[in-house]
């Protein structure tokens, strides 16, 4: 039986140029690149190329880039290292972060920012949320179950006239923006001066490179401290040998996605369109989640009203056919989701949805089999 993958949002199969890239880095350069000798200095080099790379696709400084073992450790230092510097301050974050931020937001004085319906936030109600002693505001760039594509230049502009009115009024504090674009990287460009952000966490799974590799983009005027202290690698930020084949991985990876964005972008945006279309046409009682205008290309996201999506998910998984109930990014899903909950869906409706994820190996063949077979089980 052949396999159709449609959870792409969950992990991406790791492709075959950043496996090349990354081999030597395992056995021939295997040095650590601290080490002083000739060999070394020159895995140290290549670890510097890579982190030169990122720092252009970003248009940051390669001093701004640390890397880390994924999105899970970026988002958490980013949080946590901002509101360990600023103890006696609060944070904002929207209700549709993932864990690895809304989990360690608990720690500290936090508020969260509704989303509308459509599942952007609410701009306005963000705003109001900030106060004087905000020092840390994170909205993510895309979510990673409904696909919503969030208005960071809106906010951006935002948190620029609250800065302004601060510094008139003599309040130092500073006021951080930053996005988990983990979902994003694929489908939409990740320049940090054009979003308006100070942070920015990257994680390689989800751009076709390693797992348990990514970035934090930490602005140079940031202040934050670490959560692992040692060795000082990484700006002092990231204690920890370095992980080599995964940097030159997530290089590799983020340069090839870049590289494609524009043309996966159009050919995934053709293909969900299609499977949209097909749905509706099949299935009228069906409805999508999220809007369907802010939306990365490659996500749709369907209740079928009255179906348990467990047992949808488990019919499908039986004919080859793999997709997500929740978001799959938690070990554990049984709780009905807190982004659909986020967005006004019943308990009964979220247990009623599925999220299909289209990536690049995803063809219109695929797609037709899922077809045929949500008729079958439906
Ligand atoms: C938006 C987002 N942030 C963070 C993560 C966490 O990434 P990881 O589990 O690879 O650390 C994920 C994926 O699971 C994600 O989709």
């Amino acid at each position: 039986m052949k396999n159709h993958y449609f959870d792409y949002a969950a992990a991406t199969p790791m492709s075959k140029s950043v496996q090349s890239a990354m081999q030597p880095y395992f056995e021939t350069q295997f040095y650590n690149p601290s080490a002083i000798y000739l060999e070394a200095a020159k895995t140290k080099k290549d670890t510097t190329r890579a982190r030169e790379l990122v720092a252009k696709i970003l248009g940051a400084k390669q001093s701004e880039i640390i890397f880390t073992a994924g999105g899970t450790e970026s988002d958490n230092l980013a949080i946590q290292g901002v509101m360990l510097a600023y103890p006696d301050n609060n944070c904002v974050v929207s209700a549709i972060e993932h864990e690895a931020i809304l989990a360690p937001a608990q720690k500290f004085q936090h508020k969260v920012a509704p989303v509308l319906p459509d599942g952007r936030v609410d701009v306005k109600k963000l705003s109001s949320l900030i106060d004087d002693n905000t020092v840390f505001v994170s909205v993510m760039y895309a979510n990673n179950e409904i696909g919503t594509i969030q208005p960071l230049s809106d906010i951006a502009k935002q948190l620029n006239i609250i800065r302004s009115d601060r510094r008139a009024r003599g309040i130092t504090t500073p006021l951080y923006f930053h996005t988990d674009a983990c979902q994003a990287a694929n489908y939409l460009r990740v320049l940090v001066h054009s979003l308006g952000v100070d942070l920015m966490t990257l994680n390689g799974g989800k751009i076709y490179g390693p797992k348990q590799s990514g970035i934090l983009y930490v602005a140079s005027h940031v202040k934050l401290q670490p959560l692992m202290l040692g060795g000082g690698q990484e700006r002092n930020l990231r204690s920890g040998t370095e992980n080599v084949p995964a940097i030159i991985g997530f290089a590799a990876a983020l340069n090839e996605t870049e590289n494609l964005r524009e043309s996966e972008s159009k050919r995934l945006t053709d293909l969900r369109q299609y499977l949209l279309d097909e749905v509706i046409k099949k299935f009228p009682h069906v409805h999508a989640n999220g809007s369907l205008m802010h939306r990365l290309p490659n996500n749709i996201h369907l209740t079928f009203r009255g179906v348990d999506n467990e047992r949808l998910m488990m019919d499908l998984d039986e004919r080859g056919i793999m997709v997500a109930t929740g978001s799959a990014c938690s070990a554990s899903n049984e709780d009905p989701s807190h982004v659909l909950k986020a967005i006004g869906l019943n308990d009964k409706d979220a247990q009623s949805s599925i999220r299909i994820t289209l990536g690049r190996h995803t063809k219109k063949t695929d797609i037709d089999v899922l077809l045929t077979a949500l008729s079958d089980i439906l």
